[in-house]
């Protein structure tokens, strides 16, 4: 494993192909102090704060952090790493997360704009009591495998979920699936039917007023299989399209290569959008129910 100064790097216990990296003590000491040069407003109304931010992050290890990252995710062996606090403290908080997942993401490239929340990230809760009208904040429901931005016009290149906060929170595991780990992806991946246009919508909650075709699986550039599918917004335009999904659907959730793991509290995955599927496991019931996250798309810088 490569060692960078300042942050401890490692296999991630839950799978090879994810490289664990755990931001030392003294170097969110240093971020810290350098973020609270700029407030959220700043970040939210500027772009060009945000690059700031970002570099304060590479700065502090001579620029190797954002080759690293950069290496990771385009890497077909892995194209995931897990990062964040070492240790939580109270100079780690909300904002200072917010600041962090910032700086991470303009590492890797810009984000798309998130039509949910009206800026470049997101930030929403999961609880006990939900009236939306998505998967996403059902806490007592499988969110099952899928990639992002398959319903927007955006090219979705990455993406990082950030667990800001949780309470009275059992279950509600991160799922995360490599193409090349699972067991149907030939079969599905040579269907003619993958190949074709879908059309892709979605619900209000989303503010996307347009609908997208494109197909569940295409060639990267090596001609290995890539992946777009959410199974919430393909609309099947016939019994041909429709059994195709209802086996992609299968076939994912029945993998047995799925990974599994529990994302600490300040910790973010970020994977590659293109050959990994994320989902979550149900949670389980309880009325005081918490979880904050924050999610940051985008592509890569060219
Ligand atoms: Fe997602």
């Amino acid at each position: 494993m490569i060692k960078i100064s300042g942050f401890k790097i490692s296999k991630h216990h839950s799978s090879n192909r994810i490289v664990n990296i755990q931001i030392e003590d003294k170097t969110l000491e240093k971020l810290s102090e350098k973020f609270s040069r700029f407030d959220l407003t700043a970040i939210e109304y500027k772009p060009f704060t945000r690059f700031t931010v970002a570099k304060y992050l590479d700065d502090l290890t001579n620029n190797e952090l954002s080759k690293y990252l950069n290496d990771i995710l385009r890497d077909r062996k892995t194209g995931c790493f897990i990062i964040g606090p070492e240790k939580i403290t109270n100079k780690t908080d909300d904002i200072f997360l917010v600041k962090l997942s910032t700086a991470i993401t303009h590492l890797i490239g810009t984000p798309n704009h998130d039509s949910m929340a009206g800026k470049f990230y997101a930030r929403f809760f999961v609880k006990h009591e939900d009236k939306s009208d998505s998967y996403l904040r059902k806490a007592y429901i499988n969110l099952d495998l899928h990639t992002d931005g398959t319903y927007v016009k955006d090219v979705t290149d990455w993406l990082m979920m950030t667990k800001i906060e949780e309470k009275n929170v059992k279950g509600g595991e991160s799922v995360m699936l490599h193409l090349d780990d699972w067991e149907s992806c030939d079969e599905l991946f040579n269907d003619p039917v993958g190949r074709e246009n879908f059309i892709w919508s979605s619900p209000k909650s989303k503010n996307v007023d347009y609908k997208v075709e494109h197909p569940v699986f295409f060639k990267d550039n090596n001609g290995l299989p890539q992946i777009s599918y959410i199974d919430q917004f393909p609309e099947p335009k016939n019994m041909k399209q429709g059994q195709f999904l209802q086996k992609l659907s299968n076939a994912l959730e029945g993998s047995k290569n799925k990974i599994i793991t529990k994302l600490p509290v300040g910790s973010a995955i970020v994977a590659n959008n293109y050959f990994w599927l994320h989902g979550r496991t149900p949670f389980k019931e309880n009325q005081a129910l918490s979880r904050e996250l924050l999610r940051i798309r985008g592509k890569f810088f060219d």
